[in-house]
């Protein structure tokens, strides 16, 4: 059942919702946003854990009505290649997936990729052995965007586990886009029992069927409006699943990392929630390496703000 809210918190709700959804449409559509000497930019990526290789173009004019143009790309991330990921070429957003997204209240950040999830496949590839991932019967990822992450650890799996991989978003065209590029993925690359699923955070109906053991996430905390129930979502798949295990990075974003944080650990639904900022070594010292050079050339247009930049790691258990 759906929670209610007062007029007066819906009110904030939506103009806290409306101002985020206005920034994030100028990005998006690419609206002449002056870039200020010093300011950093979201999208900043000094990491380069995944490594990307455009391998064609899809033309699918024949189904959208505006051109609309997808590529086929391989990844690879600590010695683990996906092969043939379709995703949406950089830039090519067009008025339907405005409508789309004001549809369902859920913006269209997610047609792109973003630095943080190429931090979370890096970390979930790298401590494979440690994370417990790789033995969990059904993995979700939430707010899987172009689903980089879901992909490679689909290409690590090993097919004798007959592992569920649910790839989620709460975007109608964004979930199109990873249905395409699931169903395009060859039988050898299906090393899981993959899927799609549009869940959204504030439709419980939307995952009300679903029961994962392990939650992937990156980049999902930027919404304050939805803070409470993204909450709510994983306190009901730990309800189902007492094992349940959530990771997901993101970086600070002004306080709403924290905020978030805040209300999961007030709902003492899980036993443990852990941020961790150093997490890798190697990812520590860019980090590190990034301030210091940030901070000698305050004037230099792509400057890295530790803020915006530095994924960081929550687990929940
Ligand atoms: C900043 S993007 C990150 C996408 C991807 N994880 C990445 O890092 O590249 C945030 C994602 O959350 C999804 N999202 C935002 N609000 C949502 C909601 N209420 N329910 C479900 N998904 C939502 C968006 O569609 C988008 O894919």
């Amino acid at each position: 059942m759906k929670k209610t809210m007062s007029s007066h918190q819906a009110e904030n709700t939506d103009k806290k919702f409306n101002k985020q959804w206005d920034a994030l449409r100028s990005f998006m559509t690419k609206k002449a946003v002056p870039r200020l000497p010093g300011v950093s930019s979201m999208r900043y990526n000094p990491f380069g854990t995944v490594h990307q290789k455009v391998t064609g173009i899809v033309d699918a004019t024949e189904i959208a009505s505006e051109p609309l143009l997808f590529e086929v790309v391989d990844y690879e991330c600590e010695g683990v290649v996906a092969t043939g990921v379709i995703r949406r070429r950089e830039g090519a957003v067009n008025k339907s997936d405005l409508a789309i997204a004001k549809m369902d209240a859920v913006d269209n950040t997610g047609s792109f990729h973003w630095p943080t999830e190429e931090a979370l496949a890096y970390y979930l590839l790298k401590y494979r052995h440690t994370m417990g991932w790789p033995e969990a019967p059904h993995l979700l990822e939430i707010g899987a965007g172009s689903g980089v992450t879901g992909f490679l650890l689909n290409a690590a799996q090993s097919p004798s586990k007959g592992q569920r991989l649910t790839l989620s978003d709460g975007n109608a065209g964004v979930c199109q886009t990873l249905r395409r590029a699931v169903m395009a993925l060859p039988d050898i690359e299906r090393r899981t029992l993959i899927d799609v699923a549009q869940v959204l955070w504030h439709e419980p109906a939307s995952y009300a069927n679903l029961s994962p053991d392990y939650v992937i996430g990156s980049d999902c905390f930027f919404f304050d409006a939805y803070h409470e129930q993204l909450a709510d979502m994983l306190c009901a798949f730990k309800g189902r699943k007492p094992g349940l295990v959530a990771v997901m990075m993101a970086p600070a974003r002004g306080t709403t990392l924290e905020r978030f944080v805040k209300i999961i650990r007030e709902r003492l639904v899980f036993r443990c929630v852990e941020v961790v900022e150093r997490y890798d070594e190697a990812m520590w010292l860019i980090h590190m390496r990034e301030i210091k050079e940030a901070s000698s050339a305050p004037n230099q247009v792509q400057k890295y703000s530790s803020d915006k930049n530095y994924p960081l790691l929550v687990i929940m258990k």
